[in-house]
């Protein structure tokens, strides 16, 4: 039943509001060369262009109760999940005292042969945590570390300070190691457009090779596992079978050829790994690699905790629909003077939530503006550009890419959903700059945000603005992006386990 759903979301990329042709509706093996090769090409130059963006610069009841606060000084204070040869295959918790130091070495061995490049990896972690923590002791919401691009200030993060801290120790240690094992397109490559285009966005920012990235093994502190579950669901999904075994198994077959080839896997059990995806089967995926599920960081859009999504571990992923691949003239809205709708949703009846929203507003109230189709000739952007809030609800699965849309707009963002955990939400303050409505709300959407100030309501449109450069895509990433911000998220996440040989 649910893989009936998920199915049917492939056509959620034109049903909203675009009558274009999804990416990919149908498989069949005749036409796929002569189709799909030519468009993966054109995908693949989509997503080596370098788009320049002008840049438009510019909730802690709900949302707190998923977020991991890993920034909060106090969860900072590491976890202490530590991760070591997999003889039982057992983790074991311990305090962070207890934490090997660079200083009890065994006497007659010298240091330089006691400690492996593993230990030393650990070590420098060790004082990145240190510095991060006595960062987050400052509290009065402005940085005080120099940076000629940005300072992060203000009510949007939790913890301004330890946030600016926290990517500036990434820039200087953080270093992954992407397995070359895999062929594309399955592996190594994915969609750069649709709604699913961050998982592309990301595979081809990181094949390309970065700052971040290494060729060598040793130093790396990350390993990334570059597979699609997209392209893997393009290619060996048999329409309408609901079967998604197939895909289940090619990613159980590439952990074993990892795990066999190199050392790092069983090392860690997992741990110091990651894959993301931003389709809906992305959990599922993973399911059929138990300690992919259970130990490795999986980035996935499909953010639900009430399916194994792990907060502190796993990492939510933002979902930004691309149309064409560019993100021209979706950034910037009108003034908040300007915006007379008080709240705008355009989609169609996808999972119960919707059902509910679309049962109580659809076309019966002017200022709660909801449609599941939009009137000919009325443009889906425009509409977003000129109302206060947008509304947000989740539907087969728990990310909207409205969410990303709304801030795109300047719109702030009302999200309705459940066991959802919105991206980069470790670091940032979404009751700030968003509103959360709970399902059983759904009737009282127009009170609620009648109830919002005015003066309220321009704090939060100015946030939101202000939020916006972290979920921009850049076609070359400028810092403090959405592809630096999803690095973040990972380098956060490897903070939080100490890995022994
Ligand atoms: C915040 O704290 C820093 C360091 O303690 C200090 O230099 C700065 O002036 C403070 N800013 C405000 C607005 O209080
Ligand atoms: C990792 O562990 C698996 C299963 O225990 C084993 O088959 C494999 O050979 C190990 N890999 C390496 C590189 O030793
Ligand atoms: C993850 O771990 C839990 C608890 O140990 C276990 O019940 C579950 O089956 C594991 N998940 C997967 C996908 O193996
Ligand atoms: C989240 O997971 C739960 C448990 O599987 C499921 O019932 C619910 O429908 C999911 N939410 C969405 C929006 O898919």
């Amino acid at each position: 039943m649910m893989m009936v759903m998920a199915d049917q979301r492939h056509g959620e990329g034109e049903m909203e509001h675009s009558k274009k042709p999804f990416f990919f509706t149908s498989f069949n093996p005749f036409l796929f060369v002569l189709i799909f090769l030519p468009s993966l090409v054109l995908v693949s130059l989509v997503c080596k262009l370098d788009l320049e963006i002008p840049w438009t610069t510019g909730l802690d009841k709900v949302f707190s109760s998923f977020a991991p606060h890993l920034l909060d000084p106090a969860a900072l204070d590491l976890k202490g999940h530590s991760f070591s040869s997999p003889i039982e295959g057992s983790q074991t918790t311990v305090p962070e005292s207890k934490e090997r130091k660079g200083k009890d070495a065994t006497p007659g061995i010298s240091r330089v042969e006691k400690y492996s490049m593993l230990e030393k990896i650990e070590e420098k972690l060790g004082r990145a945590r240190a510095a991060i923590r006595e960062a987050g002791r400052v509290r009065n919401l402005t940085s005080v570390h120099d940076d000629p691009d940005y300072v992060p200030r203000g009510p949007i993060y939790r913890n301004p300070n330890a946030f600016h801290r926290s990517y500036l120790e990434m820039e200087r240690l953080l270093k992954i190691y992407i397995y070359k094992e895999g062929e594309p397109p399955m592996f190594h490559e994915g969609p750069c457009k649709s709604i699913y285009s961050t998982e592309g966005r990301f595979i081809h920012e990181m094949e390309k090779g970065n700052s971040y990235t290494t060729n060598d093994p040793d130093q790396a502190l990350l390993y990334f596992l570059p597979f699609s579950v997209v392209n893997l669901v393009q290619y060996l999904y048999e329409p309408n079978s609901h079967d998604v075994n197939a895909i289940g198994v090619a990613v159980q077959d590439y952990i074993n050829v990892i795990s066999n080839k190199h050392l790092f896997w069983n090392r860690s059990l997992g741990a110091d790994h990651f894959m993301l995806s931003c389709h809906d089967w992305g959990p599922r995926t993973t399911s059929y690699v138990p300690y992919l599920f259970n130990n490795s960081i999986r980035v996935l859009c499909n953010a639900n905790v009430s399916e194994g999504f792990h907060p502190s571990k796993d990492a939510s992923f933002p979902e930004i629909h691309l149309r064409t691949g560019e993100i021209d003239g979706l950034l910037g809205g009108l003034s908040p003077s300007r915006r007379p709708i008080l709240a705008f949703f355009a989609g169609r009846l996808h999972g119960h939530i919707r059902y509910l929203l679309l049962q109580k507003w659809k076309e019966k109230d002017n200022d709660v503006v909801v449609y599941d189709e939009l009137p000919s000739g009325v443009s889906y952007e425009s509409m977003l550009k000129k109302s206060r809030f947008c509304l947000c609800p989740s539907g087969y699965e728990v990310a909207s890419p409205r969410v990303v849309e709304a801030i795109y707009a300047e719109c702030v963002p009302v999200l309705i959903s459940e066991s959802y955990v919105p991206p980069f939400s470790d670091v940032l303050n979404w009751n700030s700059f968003g509103v959360q409505i709970e399902v059983k709300d759904i009737g009282n959407i127009k009170e609620i945000l009648r109830g919002i100030s005015q003066s309220q309501y321009l704090r939060m449109q100015r946030r939101v603005k202000q939020v916006q450069r972290h979920f921009v895509i850049n076609g070359t990433p400028k810092r403090y992006d959405a592809f630096h911000m999803i690095l973040h998220s990972i380098w956060l996440r490897r903070l939080n386990v100490h890995i022994q040989d």
